[in-house]
């Protein structure tokens, strides 16, 4: 795949597989098209050359529409600031895209709403709205909703970009906690310690993938292993 903006390259031979419920990270220094790759993969930008396929479909020969309701129904968006609406609750939040599917019952959406920001570790926050929730917390309610409609990938821009470190590790365990559900997980990082709870890494330099590293699938709460794959990581990166 390919993606040019203004006639200047900014993917070029961009070849990638990512396997159901893989946890990829994408890192690389500022500029190297990092972001670029997460829009061309979700739909929301079309390459200029090559092919996206997600579950056998070729997203590049969709309409705008059937892209729009591909992502509200199999995909989930994580960003580096959360973007809630202000004057729902933090429930309401998660619920609407939920709704907006209308593929489950309202009812049970709601219950899996409630369900999702217990397990994030936000369920007593259900009532509150976003004025009155810590950046770590909001950005618990937004993975919450990235999964109400129980996605089969979700994509996260710096997830943990915004967050100091102790929030950020509560964010990461619970993305990483997410590949027992068979979710696959795409995760643009700088943060060689959030690379280390993928199963695999790629670097990102100047619109190309640059190097690959396999980390295979480790316990997160196995901590020698995950000391380990921090320094292989670490290791690679220098
Ligand atoms: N809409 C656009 N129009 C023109 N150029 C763009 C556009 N989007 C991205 N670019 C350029 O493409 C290149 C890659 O940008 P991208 O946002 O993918 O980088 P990134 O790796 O995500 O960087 P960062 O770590 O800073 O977020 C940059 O040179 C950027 O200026
Ligand atoms: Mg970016």
């Amino acid at each position: 795949m390919r993606k040019s903006h203004g006639g200047q390259e900014v993917l070029r031979d961009v070849d990638l597989d990512v396997g159901r419920g893989e946890f990829l990270a994408v890192m690389g220094p500022s500029g190297s098209g990092k972001s670029t790759l997460l829009y061309a993969m979700s739909g929301m930008d079309s390459p200029s050359a090559g092919t996206v396929v997600f579950d056998g479909r070729a997203l590049t020969g969709l309409s705008e529409a059937e892209l729009g309701e591909l992502r509200l129904h199999r995909m989930g968006f994580v960003f580096q600031q959360v973007h809630l609406l202000r004057n729902l609750t933090l429930l309401d939040n998660v619920v609407l895209p939920g709704f907006l599917a209308r593929a489950r019952p309202r009812a049970e959406v709601v219950g899996r709403a409630r369900a999702l920001m217990a397990g994030a570790g936000v369920g007593d926050l259900a009532d509150r709205e976003v004025t009155e929730a810590s950046g770590g917390q909001l950005q618990r309610v937004g993975i919450s909703r990235a999964l109400v409609n129980d996605p089969a990938i979700i994509f996260a821009d710096e997830p943990t970009g915004a967050l100091d470190s102790a929030a950020a590790e509560t964010v990461l365990r619970h993305l990483a906690g997410l590949r027992t559900s068979g979710t696959t997980l795409v995760v643009v990082t700088h943060d060689a310690y959030v690379a280390a709870h993928a199963d695999r890494v790629i670097a990102m330099a100047d619109g190309r993938i640059d190097g690959e590293l396999s980390l295979g699938n480790v316990d997160p709460d196995d901590a020698p292993a995950m000391a380990n794959r921090h320094a292989r990581v670490l290791e690679w990166r220098g």
